[in-house]
């Protein structure tokens, strides 16, 4: 919860108490360059031993609350019409309003149960951006994703609240050229994790719904950050201040004709499920449920997840909880920018988006400045973050680079599981290497898988720019840390 201290500074104060903790441990600067010499600059391929905080990601990394836990000890772990299920699937009615409820492993098992049931070949899918897995399923399906976002979309350095708004007038266009018939369905995603973690507003969405109503195209909502998309409505769409979560959660899924979510962010839980009111959607997918995931009431979940997930969709009602992480991106971000390092604004969802085009200058889309810029990230503090750019999109047909619309660094915040000195610490760092940027040199690949390679592939510096960076570091804090 934001709270105004005595000097008038707001800070975000955590809303619970820790009650376990890991042990993290911070490697000295030539450790660190050895550890991601050894990983390829690729920061996926660094072991937790060697990262001392990891912003990785915020999926499935999340703090559960002491219910979560204590709700997973009561798990029903039968293998067809488990208890644990039932409870997940009231839940989700209450809550979400939804009549049908399917768990699956994780989020993007539901994309791939998605594309399977509703993508045919020739197809296009419109999005108000892409993730990286819910693109791959709807392509490996045959189909094409065009994405179809405002023009603030791009512009890193935006004071606009509802960057992840869907633009309508490109919807209709979008309509007239394909037609309706071959658009499978309508994308959104709450708060578009690829380019800031921006939402969209209530009024958009409700637009989105009439537009999509009128030529008969579902609405498939992607509500792995619905409940820090909701907080930012109450946040920045002044009709809904006054409005609890719950209650925009409400009204929004009253616009959704398919809901599917990745549990390990908001619902801070490790699976997935997807929700339906139409039996015919529901009747759709089932078939493949067991094909690809498990049987209906465990979806390939771990029963004991399915119990803390049902937890974590109430809890993620309490306007603590589905603000915990903005808080804390938007106190991150006003650190960085009071330092002079870019950083996407206004404040996303998930985590604080360094512009690494803006960092690195010097260094041409083609040598991955976002992905030197992780690299560099971690040689000078320890902490991982994921790049979010070129490294991030595939290849096309003909074996070219597709450069990426925006060069990110994203650190994410995963819920609930780093304090006010991590931040302070990293946004620290963030300044030292913006006041060495010229060090930090370009990349290039060694071995590169010919899907998602961000995960597995390798890299190598394009000069010794590595060590030199490591050694500007050790003359300013010694060989220590
Ligand atoms: C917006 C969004 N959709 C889908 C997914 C895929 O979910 P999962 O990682 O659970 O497969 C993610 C994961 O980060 C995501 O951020």
């Amino acid at each position: 919860m934001n709270i105004k201290l005595s000097t008038g500074q707001i800070i975000p104060v955590e809303m619970h108490k820790v009650k376990i903790v890991q042990k993290t441990s911070l490697p000295t600067a030539s450790q660190r360059l050895k550890a991601i010499d050894a990983a390829g600059y690729n920061t996926f391929l660094l072991r937790t031993r060697d990262i001392f905080l990891d912003m990785l990601t915020d999926s499935g990394t999340n703090a559960m609350s002491d219910n979560q836990l204590a709700s997973m000890m009561v798990a029903d772990d039968a293998y067809a019409g488990s208890e644990s299920f039932y409870r997940l699937a009231d839940t989700v009615q209450d809550i979400l309003g939804f009549q049908y409820t399917m768990p699956v492993h994780q989020g993007r098992a539901a994309e791939h149960l998605l594309a399977k049931a509703f993508v045919k070949p020739g197809d296009v899918v419109l999005m108000n951006y892409h993730f990286t897995t819910s693109k791959a399923h709807v392509e490996l399906a045959g189909g094409t994703v065009l994405e179809i976002f405002g023009p603030e979309a791009m512009n890193t350095e935006s004071g606009n609240p509802f960057k992840g708004n869907l633009d309508l007038s490109r919807f209709q266009a979008a309509i007239d050229k394909y037609g309706a018939k071959k658009i499978a369905y309508v994308r959104m995603e709450a708060t578009t994790n690829l380019i800031g973690g921006q939402p969209f507003s209530m009024d958009n969405l409700r637009q989105v719904k009439e537009l999509a109503t009128k030529h008969n195209i579902p609405l498939v909502f992607d509500g792995s950050l619905i409940s820090e998309n909701a907080y930012f409505i109450k946040q920045r769409e002044p009709a809904y201040a006054d409005k609890s979560i719950g209650e925009i959660f409400r009204e929004m899924m009253g616009y959704v004709d398919i809901l599917y979510l990745s549990g390990r962010k908001s619902t801070m839980v490790r699976g997935g499920l997807i929700a339906m009111n139409q039996k015919a959607y529901y009747d759709q997918l089932l078939p493949w449920l067991p094909v690809y995931e498990g049987f209906s009431t465990y979806g390939g979940m771990s029963t004991k997840e399915v119990e803390a997930m049902a937890v974590g969709i109430r809890e993620m009602t309490d306007t603590s909880v589905a603000g915990a992480t903005p808080e804390f991106v938007e106190y991150f971000v006003a650190l960085l920018l009071e330092r002079g390092v870019p950083v996407v604004t206004p404040a996303g969802g998930l985590g604080c988006h360094v512009d690494a085009k803006r960092f690195l200058p010097h260094i041409p889309q083609s040598e991955y400045p976002a992905g030197a810029l992780t690299a560099a990230i971690y040689i000078a503090s320890g902490v991982r973050s994921m790049e979010r750019g070129t490294v991030s999109t595939d290849r096309d047909a003909q074996g070219n680079d597709v450069l990426a619309d925006l060069e990110l660094a994203r650190l994410a915040l995963p819920r609930r599981t780093y304090t006010m000195s991590h931040v302070e610490y990293t946004a620290d760092r963030l300044a030292w290497l913006y006041q060495h940027r010229d060090l930090v040199g370009g990349l290039r690949f060694v071995e590169e898988p010919p899907v998602l390679r961000f995960f597995f592939g390798k890299m190598a510096p394009l000069s010794d720019w590595p060590s030199r960076l490591a050694k500007a570091f050790e003359a300013d804090f010694g060989p220590q840390f």
